[in-house]
């Protein structure tokens, strides 16, 4: 069975900035348990209305519900996986491979970044509300200010949980849960790191020369 990749970084490390490159570029299916969420929100759905609060504020959805979701929108058989955003704790990385993935071969590819220079790139996050595409207004403006260069959509939005005081309780929630998920990988010498300081075509060229 072909291999699946799961991306494990801070917030801000640039998980689904890669995501979007490695899927046009080499085919995965890509899954974002933070998008699916949103989803959830966007549609107002009772799971919607219970996971609001808790992502704005910048807290951990509880493993249960995060992990349904996840079982529900992904099939394995349709081929390699990227996995965004779970796991988040030593619990999901075991159900992932338990419940989900089931052993499958796996990578785990670790954004290492310094977090102090996170909170600078979150608060200047833009994406699309059309076609998800992200933006950064200090490191990759769109060519028309407002206006998205991939669909010419003019919705760009700021994440609600990109604020100062949220961005502060992720980065603290991403500390406190991300050692033992490393080490839990590395015993199983699927761990490999990438430095996502650099810009991001560097990091994309890494990211590639890593999966290969
Ligand atoms: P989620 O949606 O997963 O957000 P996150 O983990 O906080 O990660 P981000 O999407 O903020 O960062 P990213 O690494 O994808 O960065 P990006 O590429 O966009 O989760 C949101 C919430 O959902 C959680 O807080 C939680 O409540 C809930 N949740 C989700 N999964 C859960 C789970 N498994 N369990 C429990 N709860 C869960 O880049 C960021 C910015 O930086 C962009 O502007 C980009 O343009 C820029 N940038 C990217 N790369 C570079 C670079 N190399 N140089 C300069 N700028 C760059």
């Amino acid at each position: 069975m072909a291999t699946q990749l799961i991306l494990l970084g801070a917030p801000g490390s640039g998980k689904g900035t890669q995501a979007a490159r490695l899927v046009s570029e080499m085919g995965y299916n890509h899954i974002s348990t933070g998008d699916l969420l949103r989803n959830e929100i966007a549609k107002g759905s009772e799971l919607g209305q219970k996971v609001q609060g808790i992502m704005t504020r910048g807290e951990l959805v509880d493993d249960a519900t995060v992990l349904e979701l996840l079982n529900a929108n992904c099939d394995l058989s349709s081929g390699s996986y990227i996995f965004d955003g779970f796991p988040r704790n030593i619990d999901q990385a075991k159900s992932l491979d338990e419940v989900v993935i089931k052993n499958a071969n796996h990578t785990a590819l670790y954004f290492d970044i310094d977090l102090d220079v996170l909170a600078q790139r979150l608060v200047n996050r833009r994406t699309c509300g059309d076609c998800g595409e992200i933006y950064n207004l200090i490191s990759k403006t769109p060519k028309t200010e407002g206006v998205c260069d991939k669909c010419q959509g003019t919705n760009l939005n700021q994440r609600k949980d990109d604020n100062e005081e949220s961005v502060k309780t992720r980065l603290g929630v991403f500390k406190s849960t991300i050692e033992p998920v490393l080490e839990y990988y590395e015993s199983k010498g699927a761990l490999k790191r990438v430095n996502a300081s650099a810009p991001s075509e560097e990091v994309f060229k890494e990211v590639k020369n890593t999966v290969k």
